[in-house]
């Protein structure tokens, strides 16, 4: 089953002399359950393509598909439902509110949709990430890792249609990477969970179902290396 299908999408930053091709015609599509690596030299259009498959940029041209919903058809108020519910975020420097701690930061997303938190799902899921014994930390008192797995219980919480990661172990140690590809490919094999990778890790790109490659804003290889 399909879950994703980018058509011809195109993103063209600023206007003139100065304007900036960041995607060129991509086009592509995801089954659900898949685990795709995008790799590619820096500046070319990665952070880009992700954002805007995740609902929080918007394209030149060309459409996005998630789970049979056309993104940018819709109005900002359904735009702004579909990233909370259809879309988990995971970022290279964890992005988690200062303020709030383990629990709090996990469950933000359901809150900020009304949603009630599941009381066996997040008590799993926090045994899962090892942070039992750390949910009233705040940020600044955990490891990156432990911040890292955070972001990931915040990204998971709501079940989203897809996780996409930008250089999730960029910040990390090799030890602290290894858990954390471990505990993303935990998701994905046991929750069908979509997975979507930014990495510069070949090790990481290796373990993944498909590798697609960009340069220059085009896909240069779209490879399935696991089936
Ligand atoms: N907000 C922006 N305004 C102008 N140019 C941008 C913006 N974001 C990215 N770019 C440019 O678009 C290109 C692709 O950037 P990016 O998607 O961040 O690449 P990558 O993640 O592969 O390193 C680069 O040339 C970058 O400078
Ligand atoms: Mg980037």
């Amino acid at each position: 089953m399909q879950i994703l299908k980018v058509e011809n999408l195109s993103k063209i930053y600023g206007s003139g002399d100065t304007a900036v091709k960041a995607l060129d015609n991509i086009s592509f599509s995801v089954d659900k359950g898949e685990f795709i690596a995008i790799i590619g030299p820096s500046g070319s259009g990665k952070s880009t393509l992700l954002h805007i498959l995740g609902g929080v940029d918007i394209p030149t041209s060309g459409k996005v598909i998630v789970d049979n919903t056309d993104v940018y058809a819709m109005d900002e108020t359904a735009l702004a439902i579909f990233r909370r519910r259809q879309i988990g975020l995971i970022y290279q420097f964890y992005n988690l509110i200062p303020v709030l701690n383990v629990t709090e930061n996990i469950t933000l997303p359901l809150l900020l949709d009304g949603r009630q938190v599941d009381k066996d799902n997040f008590n799993h899921m926090i045994e899962v990430l090892g942070l039992s014994d750390r949910l009233s930390h705040l940020p600044n008192q955990l490891s990156g890792g432990q911040q890292q797995r955070v972001s990931i219980g915040r990204a998971l919480i709501g079940s989203p249609a897809i996780i996409l990661a930008d250089e999730p172990t960029g910040n990390l140690d090799t030890k602290n990477s290894a858990e954390i590809l471990q505990l993303l490919k935990y998701f994905h094999t046991n929750f069908h969970q979509t997975l979507i990778v930014i990495t510069h890790d070949e090790s990481i790109a290796l373990q993944a179902d498909r590798i697609i490659s960009i340069e220059d804003g085009r896909i240069t290889r779209n490879e399935v290396i696991r089936r």
